[in-house]
């Protein structure tokens, strides 16, 4: 089996931060959001990776290739423009040969990974097989009919009358007759060809797709809410090695309670750090009050300063905001603040924000 990763996609919902960084790059819990996913096809045993990237594929494959534990190996398909899922499938034929493959969306969170899936996939022998999984607000997906055995009777893309509340996650896995599918459908109302119109084709010929029912946390992280939900759920699960995990410098006159993760070369002085919290390489804080839920990035500085449920980018440099909350700090941007009111900032790369009281 193969795995057919898709990061080409321009993340307009995040801006500003995809103005200067691919979405997917985004980190959550101290990793990019696309890191987190090659991980999640590792530990199904899935090696052979196809990466469609647009238009930021040179910063994608630099993370890819300084992401040596994932040991893999990346085909990189270039693709023009966002045209849809199903035409990720088509330009990735070569690669994909005759191979079994699974589509992950490189922006997806799953947080317990895609074993059952996989392992539903492995027994089941479908022609296709959707994850989906239940959400309140089924319009803004793909969403499954499904009967009793979980054999899919019609997939919709976001219809104003869902016929359930199952929608279609970023996890599917194909056998090589949806190339035949994806040839076979005209782009939809948004001129896109739809993975969910290629898959209802295999319905409608009599193929045999089934849903497989995922019923952990997931999200795509397309908002700054959703990655920060995402941040908060991936720093709850830090498993039990990581906690502790203390690389770094931390002075005697600092608190630290839960599962932290301090990364080398940072120092911590006279500080209270509250897990679940990661703190990269090389940053400092000082008199400051960190997490829960919060991940500091690389190379960050924070002084005199308050933050929960937060993400700093690396390089962020905070100072003087002693209540920073559900904030998203951007690359090197800089916030200096004299309030002690709480804030919620969201700040792009290299901005600069004062904070007055
Ligand atoms: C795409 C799919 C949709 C699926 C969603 C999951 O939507 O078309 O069926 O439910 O991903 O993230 P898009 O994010 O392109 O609107």
């Amino acid at each position: 089996m193969k795995a057919l990763v898709l990061a080409g996609g321009k993340g307009t919902r995040l801006r500003p931060f995809t103005y200067s960084l691919a979405k997917q790059l985004v980190p959550v819990a101290g990793k990019p959001v696309l890191v987190h996913c090659l991980e999640k096809i590792r530990e199904i045993g899935v090696r052979e990776v196809g990466i469609v990237v647009g238009e930021r594929a040179d910063e994608i494959m630099a993370v890819v290739n300084e992401a040596t534990h994932l040991d893999l190996t990346a085909t990189y398909i270039r693709q023009d423009q966002p045209r849809g899922l199903a035409h990720c499938v088509a330009i990735a034929r070569d690669f994909l040969g005759d191979d079994d493959f699974v589509m992950y969306l490189g922006d997806n969170v799953f947080t317990s990974g895609i074993h059952r899936s996989a392992a539903a996939f492995a027994r089941r022998r479908p022609d296709a097989l959707v994850t989906v999984t239940k959400r309140p607000d089924p319009q803004g997906y793909g969403v499954v009919d499904v009967n009793t055995d979980g054999v899919v009777r019609a997939l919709l893309e976001k219809p104003a009358h869902p016929p359930s509340d199952l929608v279609v996650t970023g996890a599917y896995f194909f056998t090589p007759v949806i190339h035949e599918a994806v040839r076979a459908i005209q782009p939809s109302g948004r001129g896109e060809l739809e993975i969910t119109d290629a898959l209802q084709h295999l319905v409608d010929t009599g193929h045999r797709v089934v849903a497989e029912e995922y019923t952990d946390f997931w999200r795509d992280t397309g908002s700054i809410d959703e990655l920060l939900e995402c941040n908060r759920e991936l720093l709850e699960r830090l498993d039990a090695d990581q906690a502790g995990n203390i690389a770094g410098h931390v002075d005697a006159d600092s608190v630290l309670r839960g599962t932290v993760v301090v990364g080398a070369g940072t120092l911590v002085e006279r500080s209270r750090l509250t897990g679940p919290l990661v703190i990269g390489e090389g940053a400092r804080v000082t008199d400051s009050d960190l997490g829960p839920g919060t991940s500091v990035g690389r190379g960050c500085v924070v002084r005199n300063s308050g933050i929960e449920d937060s993400i700093l980018l690396e390089g962020a440099d905070v100072d003087g905001l002693p209540a920073l909350r559900r904030s998203l700090v951007g690359r090197w941007a800089q916030v200096n603040g004299t309030s002690a009111a709480p804030h919620r900032l969201i700040i792009g790369d290299h901005a600069l924000a004062e904070v007055a009281a």
